[in-house]
């Protein structure tokens, strides 16, 4: 099958949590297409060797390092932005943590940093971008959810399901809001991808089996395949589509 392939130069692209993992290779493959992208992370030595690693590639990229869950540390990198860039075209909320705990165990801290993390966040980073969106007259915005809060609920996870569900129905909200501004907002769900954020499940014989034999296409999926949808829904290609919560998971979900 031929790649496509996008145009995205003079592009402004911020992904949080792009440090590692799915968001680092939506950073880096908004930037193969010529965007100018922002990698946030709470991690600033990684968002770092992040942005390093894309600018040794001659891509161009910049560090936005932050808590996407602290209203003040967001204020800063939308500051970043409007200092370095001036403009803002599309918004990624892709940091994500995912605690595993019994419900009968589960702390409220725990719990209410998942929703800060995970749910409050995109909040935040939309309202930023919102209003820099609709002052350009569009913008996209992308929201990494999950099947757990759509279609699949995994097990001992309940704060990063109802996260993630929350963010599906913010989702469709911030579509239907934004629609008349030129904004389109879609989630992504992925299902099982091969970053550190599953590593240590991965190393289980059991649940790899389990996983192959659930999931139709048969193998768990690349950080790539998620940011090819992306850079997809991102592009004019997509221009008549809006508050979708959209699957990549290997058919393991067909609702
Ligand atoms: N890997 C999967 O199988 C999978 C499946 C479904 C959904 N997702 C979602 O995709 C997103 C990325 O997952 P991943 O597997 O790449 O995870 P990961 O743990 O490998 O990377 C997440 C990155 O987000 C950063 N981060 C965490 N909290 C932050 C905060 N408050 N502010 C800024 N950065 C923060 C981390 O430092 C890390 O670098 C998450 O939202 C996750 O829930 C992942």
């Amino acid at each position: 099958m031929p790649t496509p392939t996008y145009n995205y130069t003079g592009t402004v692209v911020l992904v949080t949590g792009a440090g590692r993992g799915i968001g680092f290779a939506i950073a880096r493959d908004f930037a193969r297409f010529g965007a100018t992208v922002f990698l946030n992370d709470i991690d600033s030595a990684r968002a770092s060797r992040a942005t390093a690693e894309l600018v040794k590639q001659g891509l161009d990229a910049y560090a936005a390092p932050g808590d996407v869950a602290d209203p003040d540390q967001v204020a800063w990198v939308f500051q970043h932005i409007d200092t370095k860039a001036g403009r803002l075209d599309v918004l990624v909320n892709n940091a994500g943590i995912e605690p595993v705990a019994s419900i009968l165990e589960h702390s409220l801290e725990d719990w209410q940093r998942t929703l800060d993390v995970n749910l409050t966040a995109a909040f935040l980073c939309t309202r930023q971008a919102g209003k820099r969106m609709k002052a350009q007259g569009g913008g996209v915005i992308l929201n990494i959810a999950s099947i757990a809060g759509k279609a699949q609920p995994l097990y001992l996870r309940s704060a990063y399901a109802a996260s993630k569900a929350g963010l599906v129905g913010f989702t469709k909200e911030a579509a239907r809001e934004f629609a008349a501004y030129g904004i389109r907002v879609n989630a992504v769900c992925p299902g099982v991808i091969i970053t550190p954020m599953t590593e240590r499940l991965r190393q289980n014989p059991e649940q790899m089996a389990r996983w192959r034999s659930e999931i139709p296409l048969g193998r768990l999926g690349e950080p790539q395949e998620v940011s090819a949808l992306c850079l997809w829904l991102a592009s004019d290609a997509a221009s008549y589509v809006t508050g979708v919560a959209w699957h990549v998971d290997g058919g393991k979900n067909m609702a």
